[in-house]
């Protein structure tokens, strides 16, 4: 198995959960801090190995596209008036040439299919799938943990993280059946479990390794769970033929497509930051002592 090159970021999503915001600007370029939260998932890709990020588009996204190009105009503007530390660090995230592919998803028709939909631009090598509204805290960063437990297994890899008992049946679950460490084989998997028939409380959270041959199961389109093509559906098909491991990555998981996960987010990495932590301790205290 070869090295881990290219991801699929899946943006075609409607951000139903933080509208109206995501009315006219797409969840993913949602600022968190002070840039947005693609920014950090493809730097997170990046520091990981990913050459080639392929993004999985829909209607009303098309300033995912243009966020990753010049800002001809803005440049300038920036140039001339001097501000040359916020110019360089524009230009610091901008793509290689071709470093960035952009397919579209006509259809909402759910996440297995989106991943689908990118089969041509990733052909025939392992790959890594990214959701784009979670954001990972960790270092080294939640992908590069998974990306070094599949050079130790050549298998897939799910990353999963412990959730409460009441919360499982919002997402896809694993079920373990032998444990090392972080690393855990599975037995199987289900997604959004109904309540009191989750097979554990280990949630996917949005990062994933897999073969190629999860196309093949994708490419059957078979509905799941609330009437989507599920990716979860797809990867269970694939355990019947190959090994699946779940991976219980270190970090903090952030949803930020949801209003308290954004919030969390903010708050959370604000305050680590060197340059801004101390005046953010010195607003979330002030908020707090004007909410008692
Ligand atoms: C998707 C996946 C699910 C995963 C979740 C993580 O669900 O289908 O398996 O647990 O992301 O956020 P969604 O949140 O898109 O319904």
């Amino acid at each position: 198995m070869g090295r881990v090159r290219k991801a699929v970021l899946p943006v075609a999503g409607l951000g139903t959960r933080v509208l109206p915001g995501t009315k006219t600007v797409p969840k993913e370029l949602l600022n968190v801090v002070d840039r947005p939260i693609l920014s950090y998932i493809v730097e997170e890709g990046r520091k990981a190995g990913i050459e080639h990020f392929v993004f999985v588009t829909g209607r009303n996204k098309a300033a995912i596209e243009d966020y990753f190009d010049h800002a001809v105009e803005l440049e300038a503007q920036l140039e001339a008036k001097g501000k040359t530390e916020l110019l360089e660090q524009l230009r610091a995230e901008l793509p290689k040439a071709g470093e960035m592919s952009f397919v579209r998803q006509m259809q909402p028709l759910g996440l297995g299919h989106a991943v689908w939909c990118a089969r041509d631009v990733i052909g025939n090598d392992p790959f890594a799938v990214i959701l784009p509204d979670v954001i990972v805290d960790a270092e080294p960063n939640c992908l590069a943990q998974l990306a070094d437990a599949f050079e130790r297994t050549g298998a897939n890899i799910i990353g999963v993280e412990q959730v409460p008992e009441n919360e499982t049946h919002k997402y896809g679950i694993v079920a373990p059946a032998e444990r090392d460490g972080r690393l855990v084989k599975m037995s199987g998997m289900v997604e959004k479990p109904k309540p009191g028939t989750s097979p554990s409380n280990l949630a996917i959270s949005g990062r994933y390794i897999l073969t190629p041959q999860i196309f093949e199961e994708l490419a059957r389109h078979e509905p799941g769970a609330g009437g989507e093509i599920q990716l979860t559906d797809a990867m269970a098909r694939l355990m019947a033929r190959q090994a699946f491991y779940a991976y219980e990555y270190e970090g903090a998981t952030y949803d930020c497509g949801d209003k308290i996960g954004l919030l969390r987010a903010n708050v959370a990495l604000a305050l680590k930051r060197p340059d801004l932590g101390e005046a953010a301790r010195a607003a979330v205290t002030a908020a707090l002592a004007g909410a008692v």
